[in-house]
């Protein structure tokens, strides 16, 4: 999810920034009303004693994550509030620690801060290791025990806090696959056309999960080479091919910005690959929520899905870290949708 995201080096050299802006940022004018999608009548008012969790971005106006969050939070029934902030990459750290000195709980990071943060938080979780980002942080602070908690569970404001830092995003890609197209990775055959940030973290996430050959097409061939050369190194059981496969895989996946912009080509050559009824075709993009890809796709009769599911997962995911409780993810889908198409 997230597309747009920039590369650093070595290991962040790619990253899942692009993951929470599949979108086309000027899609909202200036001024254009937003639909919060938080059920209002189920909203505790703000008070003294209200906790706060927040998105940092540079843009950030475009962010659905505010109602995302919030009607997760108002479903809950807590007196907690999500915000939204415009943070320039040179402010990230100073925010970060303005964040834990108030006694927020949480924030997530959207671009360009999540390859950043890996070097302002205090703690890393294995999953920001692991996929070289950082999309959500918890603020914690130490028990009597001397245990690290999260700061929900601590009434008065510790002395001694910390933020430890998690990536949600790629765990949300698979998730989405599983539960929009009904579809088990594991043993299957994928055409992913995109190796730029959201396109390597699919392929990783992909190969983790189990399956058996990838053929991976991509603009710039050289970028779509060092993704396979990582996969061959770290999952050397999976087989990575460059190109169109010869035959029917089970499932396409759209990891580039085609499609994002009206007018956009396809991301694939119609003439190198043909959609059949049995294909599986997810598209990371979720506005517009029907891509060019997409529509191809149904007429061809493919299950289809866009990449709404991975925004949802990855904030839900972010919520159950923040409140130790099971995210109502059917609500915060209705509030995506309503947010982001204007219906549920
Ligand atoms: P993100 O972090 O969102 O993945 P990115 O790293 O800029 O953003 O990657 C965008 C992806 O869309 C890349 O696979 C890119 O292809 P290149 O690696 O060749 O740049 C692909 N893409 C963007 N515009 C494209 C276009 N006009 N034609 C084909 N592919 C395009």
């Amino acid at each position: 999810m997230t597309l747009g995201g920039k590369a650093e080096q070595g290991a962040r050299a790619h990253n899942l920034c692009a993951l929470s802006v599949r979108i086309f940022p000027f899609a909202l004018a200036p001024g254009s009303p937003i639909n919060t999608g938080v059920p209002e009548p189920l909203t505790l008012p703000i008070n003294a004693s209200t906790r706060y969790c927040a998105v940092y971005g540079h843009p950030v106006r475009h962010s659905a994550s505010p109602a995302l969050q919030n009607a997760g939070l108002a479903e809950l029934g807590l007196n907690w509030r999500y915000l939204a902030f415009d943070v320039p990459p040179e402010t990230l750290r100073a925010a970060l620690l303005g964040a834990q000195a108030m006694g927020f709980i949480g924030l997530n990071l959207t671009v360009p801060h999540k390859v950043l943060a890996l070097d302002w938080v205090d703690a890393l979780d294995d999953s920001a290791r692991r996929w070289g980002a950082v999309n959500t942080v918890r603020f914690e602070a130490r028990d009597p025990a001397g245990n690290w908690r999260p700061l929900r569970e601590f009434e008065q404001a510790p002395r001694e806090l910390r933020s430890h830092g998690f990536n949600t995003d790629a765990e949300a890609i698979t998730q989405a696959i599983g539960e929009d197209l009904g579809f088990e990775l594991p043993g299957k055959r994928v055409l992913l056309l995109g190796a730029g940030g959201a396109g390597r973290t699919a392929a990783l996430k992909l190969a983790s999960d189990g399956v058996a050959e990838l053929f991976l097409v991509n603009r710039t061939q050289s970028k779509a080479e060092a993704v396979a050369e990582e996969i061959h190194r770290l999952f050397p059981q999976v087989k990575v091919a460059l190109g169109y496969p010869p035959g029917r895989v089970d499932l396409l996946l759209n990891a580039t910005s085609l499609g994002l912009r009206p007018g956009d080509p396809l991301p694939l050559a119609p003439d190198a690959f043909t959609l059949e009824p049995a294909l599986a075709v997810f598209d990371m993009i979720y506005r517009p929520a029907e891509t060019p890809l997409l529509s191809l796709a149904k007429k061809a009769g493919c299950r289809t899905a866009n990449g709404l599911g991975m925004l949802l997962h990855q904030g839900a995911r972010a919520l159950e870290l923040w409140t130790g409780r099971h995210a109502p993810s059917r609500s915060m889908r209705q509030a995506l949708q309503t947010h982001i198409y204007g219906a549920p």
